[in-house]
């Protein structure tokens, strides 16, 4: 049921690309975002002064890919939060709120409280999650599935690259009903060609990683630094590594580091920099001599041919060249593969991390 691999967590990962390929399937039609299933609240999405994402985990993390593409592309403020915050927090909701919730088992606890509090206020409640008939899925207005087939690794992979491509529609899908951005055709476009992207990075980079992976995995701290959606990726590529390694990962703004945690760098606390070539790169490149300074390695992930960052760091990994709201979904499988390779020259079973479970169905 392995399918010849050693973890449902390495099968899964390579399922990446036909995962997406069903994600985006009959979801572009002329180069543009076609979501049938949200056409009842599209007035409703119209009309928003704002929009607020509730969820928990790996899938907030998506959230805040979301959060940055709706800011650039569809010119709307929007506020995210976990939702075992949103759901004690008083926040203001009525009928003209919209509210993403974003949830692969649609089971979670605390996600499903914080849209019970929308939806008896008023607020339309539109739902991403992986699970037909799920609580999720019947308690909302609309839902967007992943059809990403069941995920039996507990620490979330294929499910994120899926997420991650729903929510660009989705995010496209805002935007041509509110602004009409025309960036967000070459969006489109690259996006539909990510499930070849993936193919050819997946059969090509496994081995590579291993070899990183036994360079860092003896190490007790890891410290993930992003700016911008590069601050998502830097999030989840530490919730990866800390779940099943247990090497201990936090993520912080790169821009944050000298408020305080830049104290904690030595040359026993490497850094995993995620530094795609965006607007923001030669920010994060000056955060990056801050930390060589202080002697830790840095591992950097960034664009293909980048020379500048080559001189700079110890070891790097290179990814596609994609615009700029894309590195989140095709640095993914990287830090994936990182994390599952540091689990398992740990010892470590990287399909069953200790004290997690799949779905969260509890407070
Ligand atoms: C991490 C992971 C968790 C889940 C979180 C939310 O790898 O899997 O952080 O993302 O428990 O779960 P869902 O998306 O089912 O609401």
């Amino acid at each position: 049921e392995k399918g010849g691999f050693p973890h449902f967590m390495l099968k899964e990962i390579f399922e990446e690309p036909e995962v997406l390929r069903n994600a985006l399937a009959g979801r572009i039609k002329n180069g543009k975002a076609h979501l049938p299933e949200m056409e009842s609240v599209q007035s409703r999405i119209k009309s928003a002064r704002n929009i607020q994402i509730v969820a928990c985990g790996t899938s907030y993390h998506a959230g805040l890919v979301l959060k940055r593409f709706l800011e650039d592309h569809a010119s709307i403020s929007v506020e995210i939060d976990v939702a075992s915050e949103f759901r004690y927090r008083n926040i203001h909701i009525d009928n003209s709120t919209v509210v993403i919730a974003i949830s692969q088992s649609g089971e979670t606890a605390d996600t499903l409280e914080g849209i019970r509090k929308v939806k008896a206020q008023g607020g339309t409640v539109v739902a991403v999650t992986n699970v037909v008939g799920s609580t999720l899925a019947r308690e909302s207005d609309v839902v967007v599935y992943l059809n990403a087939g069941p995920e039996i690794g507990v620490a979330a992979t294929k499910t994120y690259v899926s997420q991650l491509a729903v929510l660009y529609i989705i995010g496209a899908y805002f935007s041509q009903i509110r602004q009409d951005d025309d960036r967000v055709i070459q969006i489109i476009n690259e996006l539909e060609g990510m499930p070849t992207v993936f193919e050819s990075t997946l059969s090509t980079i496994n081995e590579s990683i291993v070899q990183l992976a036994k360079e860092y995995y003896q190490y007790r701290h890891f410290m993930y630094i992003g700016r911008g959606y590069g601050y998502p990726t830097a999030m989840e590529g530490a919730l990866k590594l800390k779940e099943i390694s247990y090497i201990h990962a936090s993520a912080y703004q790169a821009g944050e580091l000298k408020h305080g945690p830049i104290a904690l760098l030595d040359k026993e606390f490497p850094v995993f920099a995620i530094v795609p070539d965006d607007g923001l790169k030669a920010k994060v490149l000056s955060n990056i001599m801050e930390t060589r300074a202080r002697n830790a390695r840095v591992v950097a992930i960034c664009t293909e041919g980048d020379q500048e960052i080559g001189r700079i760091v110890n070891s790097r990994i290179e990814v596609p060249r994609v615009s700029e709201v894309l590195y989140p979904l095709v640095m993914s499988p990287y830090l994936q593969l990182f994390a599952y390779h540091a689990a398992v020259l740990r010892g470590n079973d990287p399909d069953k991390p200790r004290n997690l479970a799949k779905s969260v169905t509890v407070e």
